[in-house]
């Protein structure tokens, strides 16, 4: 008698000229548990996801073993309200696909064994995806007419880095940050001035208030390169806070959150912009938690205009992790042939960029 994987593959290799394809994806890599049917890449019909953001906030991060335990908890009324929210059947979906990495590995393996338990009970291919690649997909939600090739500016909570995306799952690295990305850039930031995890979109909220009248260095050591460093004025701006508060004084908040923001969204927006004229792309697709950022929407919707490229960055809810980019992304591994995984798929606290 075959076996599951046997008939996976053959199912797998059947899904690549089926018109009509419904994807069910699974996300659980860091502190959302997340569950969405997609169809055909682009089309969204659900998309639920709970998160644990109340939870770690008393702790001032993502706690990896409570996370673990919360996702254990949610993820199968997640599931269930993906389901129903998208009015299909369980014998409507074509394929489970699900988060393998990058991210905590407690937290991945909530996701991946209950896509392996759920992919087994259905009988259909299992596909295990990069988070990375999640991040890219978002946008093909979001931008329906959206194709290859383009620039990615991948700018996440794990990840900062240039990409030329010259086919769909297919990328040369142009550029990485050589020390901390933008996100954990970001989250410190936010530590050091008081303000809530998660960092990010409170350190954004405060700049709207203040002005970028501080300089935290002068110089970007990677200049003419496509390359980032952010842990230099992440470190000025933690010794710019401790010295005014050896002196006694009050630290202006919005103005160090500003001042730090427009560095950043500096350095992000010129690098992007030289990826795109280096390369004659004209496209440039903005991926990642910190594509939710107003600043570098602002800044790169100018720059893109004045350089006449066209901008693609997702909608607000997508910018984060969610399970609908997992999704998209898995129809296009189907369409590909790639990311077929059996059940003894695994976790992964890093992938490859
Ligand atoms: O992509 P993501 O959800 O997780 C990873 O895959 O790593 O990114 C999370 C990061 C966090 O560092 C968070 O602070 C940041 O995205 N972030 C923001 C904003 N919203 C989320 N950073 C700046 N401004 C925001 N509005
Ligand atoms: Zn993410």
């Amino acid at each position: 008698m075959e076996s599951y994987f046997e008939r996976a593959k053959l199912k797998f290799e059947n899904l690549k000229n089926k018109t009509d394809v419904i994807v069910l994806g699974i996300e659980s890599s860091c502190d959302e548990t997340s569950v969405s049917v997609v169809r055909n890449g682009t089309e969204l019909l659900s998309n639920v996801v709970s998160s644990q953001i109340d939870i770690h906030k008393r702790f001032g991060g993502v706690v990896p073993e409570v996370a673990s335990r919360n996702h254990v908890m949610a993820i199968e009324n997640v599931f269930n309200e993906a389901v129903k929210e998208a009015g299909i059947k369980l014998s409507d979906i074509d394929a489970v696909a699900v988060t393998y990495g990058a991210g905590l590995i407690g937290a991945l393996l909530v996701g991946v064994n209950f896509a392996k338990a759920l992919s087994f009970g259905l009988d259909v291919p299992l596909i295990a995806v990069s988070h990375i690649e999640g991040h890219i997909s978002a946008n093909y939600i979001t931008h329906k007419a959206l194709k290859p090739p383009f620039i990615c500016l991948l700018v996440s909570g794990g990840h900062t880095a240039l990409l030329k995306v010259s086919d769909y799952l297919e990328h040369t690295m142009l550029g990485t940050t050589i020390d901390d990305s933008v996100g954990e850039a970001f989250d410190k930031v936010a530590r050091i001035l008081g303000l809530e995890y998660p960092g990010g979109p409170n350190v954004d909220k405060f700049a709207k208030l203040g002005k970028s009248n501080i300089e935290f260095i002068k110089h970007d050591i990677l200049k003419g390169t496509l390359n980032f460093s952010f842990s230099g004025v992440k470190t000025a701006v933690i010794n710019y806070v401790h010295n005014l508060e050896q002196k006694g004084e009050s630290v202006n908040v919005p103005d160090v959150a500003a001042s730090f923001q427009s560095f950043v969204v500096k350095e992000l927006t010129e690098k992007a912009i030289s990826a795109c004229k280096q390369t004659g792309l004209k496209k440039l697709v903005v991926a990642g938690g910190v594509s939710a950022n107003s600043y570098l929407k602002e800044r790169l919707t100018e720059l893109c205009k004045e350089n006449n490229i066209e901008l693609y960055m997702p909608e607000l809810k997508l910018c984060t992790d969610n399970a609908a980019m997992i999704a998209s992304a898995g129809c296009y591994y189907i369409k590909k042939g790639k990311g077929l995984a059996g059940l003894d798929l695994t976790g992964s606290a890093t992938v490859a960029l």
